[in-house]
């Protein structure tokens, strides 16, 4: 779908996961949401924050597992996706503490093997994701798959693309200070989710979109797996469309 701008386009997402978080309520099931990082998500969120405030959306029977934190990772450093998270949404509404789940860029090399199938094994026990967010980077990666990730790969260690490393030296101070590694939810965990949308917003962000979306399913494009998924939304601004 292609929205004039970002704001209505996020609050249709927001209404979205509100509906899915409503629904599961109402049958007295946990809402199990995959949840992302960067700008792109951000209004969503602030979105769902609103409607928590204003409409009495209740988090109490949401849990989630987000895509993807960089390795090495302090929680509480400024570019934590820990602290991301906690930022942009989960201090702001009544989820229980236990309930949001992040890769832990604390863990010693040797114990993210474990980490990553207890985490694939959590989501499995819930019965998979009711609803996965996503946005797209430079290279065309969801969470932090970077080209040449399979169709089935796994919650893994990844090392960073260069591409990847340089968006980020912002937040980093300077690319040698970026981390080189990060721990992503694979594609296959996100391909199995019940329902898929990504989020793009942006001229720089039209060409992946369309390779994505029009081009070939390749390991080139791990965005382009979506195609492949039966109940996947690219939900996008104007100029993020201005390649299809
Ligand atoms: C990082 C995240 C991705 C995100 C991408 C794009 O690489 N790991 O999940 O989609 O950034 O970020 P932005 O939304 O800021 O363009």
């Amino acid at each position: 779908s292609i929205y004039a701008d970002s704001d209505a386009a996020s609050k249709a997402i927001a209404h979205e996961i509100a509906a899915i978080i409503r629904q599961k309520a109402h049958e007295d099931k946990p809402a199990v949401l995959g949840l992302a990082t960067g700008s792109s998500p951000k209004k969503v969120y602030s979105e769902l924050i609103r409607m928590h405030r204003e409409e009495g959306l209740s988090f109490q029977n949401v849990v989630t597992y987000n895509l993807d934190e960089y390795y090495p990772m302090e929680a509480d450093a400024v570019q934590s996706y820990v602290r991301f998270m906690r930022e942009q949404l989960f201090d702001h509404v009544d989820i229980p503490a236990g309930n949001w789940h992040l890769p832990d860029g604390t863990l010693s090399l040797d114990k993210i093997g474990e980490f990553c199938k207890d985490y694939e094994t959590q989501i499995e026990r819930y019965g998979g994701l009711d609803f996965q967010l996503l946005g797209i980077g430079r290279n065309g990666h969801i969470g932090f798959n970077e080209p040449g990730s399979l169709i089935n790969s796994r919650t893994r260690l990844m090392t960073l693309d260069l591409t990847t490393q340089i968006d980020a030296a912002g937040d980093f101070g300077g690319l040698a200070k970026v981390s080189k590694k990060a721990i992503t939810m694979g594609v296959q965990k996100i391909m199995e989710a019940k329902r898929v949308v990504l989020c793009a917003w942006g001229e720089h962000k039209a060409m992946n979109v369309a390779r994505a979306v029009e081009g070939q399913v390749s390991s080139d494009v791990p965005a382009s797996y979506l195609q492949l998924h039966e109940n996947a939304s690219f939900i996008i601004d104007t100029s993020a469309a201005s390649q299809l």
